[in-house]
């Protein structure tokens, strides 16, 4: 009984940790790949310029996942969010 209730906790530990964990960008470089986005994103560059606050970033790429029916869990955004600001945005978080 106690050690299902350690492991019960331990594993809420790691869950937790993982949603506010920061984007991991080689995870987000994985998830782009699959998911092709560059399929229009070749022809339609991610712009620094439009794009010009982190926050901006995260909506637009939630904005791509919800219409393309991708079906990202906020942590796997936030790993492509990490993965496009450090090749393309270079945003302060
Ligand atoms: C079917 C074409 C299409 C695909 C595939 C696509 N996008 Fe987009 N994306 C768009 C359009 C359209 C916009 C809006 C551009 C605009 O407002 O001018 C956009 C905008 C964006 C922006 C902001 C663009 C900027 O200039 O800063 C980001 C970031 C983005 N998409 C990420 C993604 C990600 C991540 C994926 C992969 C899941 C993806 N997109 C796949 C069409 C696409």
């Amino acid at each position: 009984m106690k050690k299902t209730a350690l492991l019960l906790s331990t594993s809420i530990a790691v869950f937790s940790s993982n949603i506010f964990a920061a984007g991991d960008p080689v995870a987000g470089k994985a998830l782009h790949d699959e998911a092709n986005c560059l399929s229009c994103h070749t022809k339609k560059p991610y712009d620094p310029a439009k794009t010009n606050t982190y926050e901006k970033l995260v909506k637009a790429v939630n904005f791509c996942n919800v219409n393309l029916n991708t079906g990202w869990f906020d942590d796997e955004v936030e790993h492509v969010v990490a993965f496009l600001n450090k090749e393309y945005y270079k945003l302060k978080q």
